[in-house]
């Protein structure tokens, strides 16, 4: 994505000096981009409409109904940013933490709508090695939905290739690409961890 006004909150986050309400800002005001990028690609119907002038004009809206899920933590503000574009879409809510020796991923909350036939927003801040939005993404599919597209902030081109790898008819959507992981599989030049930035270390 390339719009100045998303430059400035990129560059808000990556900020090390940015406070933690801000920094949630941000990021919402990231997913209310990455909801309008989203968008433009998907299904839309014409909707006609008599205003009070007795005119009639023609609008092309949404028309399949959308579910955004989001990875607990470090997606909350970015899903909230979404919610923002796409105020009529249900939620769901996957709880996954990284194991910072392994870096893989447990998934341990789920709750989600009825998602069978529909088509799901996955949103997760950081997209680093893949292992926890790809995991969210088969606990997913094993719930058959119409459509996973992912948005992501920060990603790294590992996590998108593990995206592809699993199913290569996936969208990413994000709205920085970052070039590369370090050894503690930390998106370079990053922001650092997300989740700590948004709500505090964890103990
Ligand atoms: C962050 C982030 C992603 C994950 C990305 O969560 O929200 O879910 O790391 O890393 P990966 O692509 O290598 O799996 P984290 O596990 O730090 O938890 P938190 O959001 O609760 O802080
Ligand atoms: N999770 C984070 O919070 N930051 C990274 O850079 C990678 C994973």
């Amino acid at each position: 994505m390339n719009n100045p006004l998303l430059e400035e909150l990129l560059y808000t986050v990556r900020d090390p000096t940015t406070t933690a309400p801000i920094f949630r800002f941000a990021l919402e005001r990231i997913g209310e981009h990455l909801g309008f990028e989203i968008a433009k690609d998907l299904v839309t119907q014409e909707q006609r409409i008599t205003t009070s002038l007795g005119q009639t004009a023609t609008h092309s809206l949404l028309k399949e109904e959308l579910t955004l899920v989001t990875v607990l933590r470090a997606g909350i503000p970015l899903y909230n940013g979404l919610l923002k574009a796409f105020p009529k879409a249900e939620s769901g809510f996957v709880g996954a933490m990284r194991n910072e020796e392994t870096l893989n991923a447990t998934i341990s909350y789920i709750a989600l709508p009825d998602i069978k036939n529909k088509i799901i927003i996955l949103a997760d801040t950081m997209i680093a090695t893949g292992g926890s939005i790809v995991d969210t993404i088969k606990l997913l599919d094993m719930h058959a939905p119409k459509k996973i597209i992912v948005a992501g902030a920060f990603v790294a081109p590992e996590g998108v290739a593990k995206i592809k790898e699993y199913d290569k008819n996936i969208r990413v959507y994000a709205a920085q690409i970052d070039c590369l992981l370090n050894e503690k599989g930390y998106i370079l030049p990053g922001l650092g961890d997300a989740g700590d930035r948004c709500y505090g270390r964890k103990v």
